[in-house]
């Protein structure tokens, strides 16, 4: 499996994906959502996108690395599709499938290994600003998607450089350059908002918080535990400050 784009990637995506499952089965099943959907959108943002995914019982969905399966645990539960979840760091796509029993394919985005219109709809969650090969990214989705399929996208992008310290291997787009992209792959977007990542249930941060301090007993003084909290630090902070915006943006497969 090709590797991410850096070390401090590898370590907050695949060491720590495999910490979390751990940890969630240390304190039970009702962690699973929220300590998965850490690290992107909140409640809020996974329901914006579903309600304009066209979604009905049958439909056939793709989570694009779905990382420990937490924003696809979601949608199985909330609206009663099954997703498949593709996902290049082994522990976490392990844990997508241990966590929710839902498929689960260890593939990078830009190397799907489905057939050309797979699927009725996909959403891809704090994907695009990890890869610097974004247009491989939405070009492989455009392909999975069956015409008139739609794409839910959460992107955290930057209107204007950003200040340092910055998390590194990140490639935040500007806002521009993924209306090009996404025109440039055959989807046509639809519609745009910015995502409130404060407005999940109380009890969502309470049980990641728990799930957080969990791993943080269990493996708090191995230097990858430091490097993964500096690397949310760093984009809590870009976030915090405005310079990074949750945008999200639903397509069409045209
Ligand atoms: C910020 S996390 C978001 C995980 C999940 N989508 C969510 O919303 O909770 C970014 C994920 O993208 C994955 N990733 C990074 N580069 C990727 C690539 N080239 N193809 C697919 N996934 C990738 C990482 O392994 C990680 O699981």
């Amino acid at each position: 499996m090709r590797e991410l784009e850096s070390e401090a990637m590898e370590a907050e995506f695949g060491t720590v994906a495999g910490w979390t499952e751990e940890a969630v089965r240390a304190l039970g099943p009702g962690s699973a959502v929220p300590a998965g959907c850490r690290g992107s959108g909140s409640e809020g943002a996974l329901r914006w996108l579903a309600d304009r995914l066209e979604l009905g019982a049958g439909s056939r969905v793709l989570d694009d690395g779905a990382g420990v399966g937490g924003p696809a645990g979601w949608l199985a539960a909330e609206r009663g599709v099954r997703p498949v979840c593709a996902e290049p760091m082994h522990a976490a796509a392990r844990a997508a499938h241990r966590l929710f029993g839902l498929p689960s394919v260890a593939a990078v985005a830009q190397a799907l290994p489905f057939a050309d219109r797979s699927f009725d709809a996909a959403w891809c969650l704090g994907v695009l600003c990890t890869t610097s090969d974004k247009a491989a990214v939405l070009t492989e989705l455009r392909r999975v998607l069956r015409d008139g399929g739609r794409l839910g996208l959460l992107v955290f992008v930057a209107d204007r450089p950003l200040p340092p310290p910055l998390p590194e291997g990140n490639d935040f787009p500007g806002e521009d350059e993924v209306r090009e992209l996404l025109t440039a792959a055959g989807l046509g977007l639809l519609e745009t908002s910015v995502a409130d990542l404060g407005d999940s249930p109380p009890e969502w941060s309470a049980r990641a918080d728990a799930v957080d301090a969990e791993v943080e007993r269990r493996h708090g003084d191995d230097p990858r535990w430091a490097e993964a909290q500096e690397q949310s630090r760093r984009v809590g902070r870009l976030l915090a400050d405005g310079a990074l915006r949750p945008w999200l943006g639903v397509a069409v497969a045209g």
